[in-house]
């Protein structure tokens, strides 16, 4: 199965009764292994997660702490883009020209990368050398 059927596949299973807009992910680890989330949504709005947490977590809990490509799929008009905290999350476990595929049910796709989503993005560099 591909990863994008397979971030296909979970979306379904997304609990999205607030906003109603199902999103889908799938990461593979360097394992080659497939790993799936979706939104788990809550009355406390803020406590939701979003897919691309939901299958990292699953990557993490299944001992892996590598991805190589992404696959994300929602119900929009245009391939959905991640959102902010979840682009620092991939980083964490990417690399900057890891493939990340967005995709819509109807069948759009944007193909980009992890370094295209989080320019300049924070890692432990910017630690170094720091005074307490
Ligand atoms: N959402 C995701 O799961 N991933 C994204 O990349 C964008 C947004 C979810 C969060 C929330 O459940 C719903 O989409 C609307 O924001």
């Amino acid at each position: 199965m591909s990863l994008l059927d397979a971030a296909r596949e979970v979306r379904e299973a997304a609990y999205a009764p607030y906003s109603n807009f199902k999103v889908g992910a799938a990461v593979r680890g360097a394992s080659g292994a497939i790993y799936r989330g979706c939104n788990v949504e809550n009355v406390a709005y803020p406590e939701g997660t979003c897919a691309e947490a939901g299958a990292i977590a699953a990557m993490v809990a299944a001992g892996e702490t590598e991805l190589v490509e992404v696959a994300v799929i929602a119900g929009s008009t245009e391939p959905v883009p991640p959102c902010g905290g979840c682009r620092q999350k991939l980083a964490e476990f990417g690399r900057g020209e890891t493939p990340v595929l967005l995709a819509t049910t109807a069948g759009g796709t944007l193909e980009t990368t992890i370094g295209d989503l989080l320019p300049g993005r924070f890692d432990t560099s910017h630690m170094e050398g720091s005074k307490a």
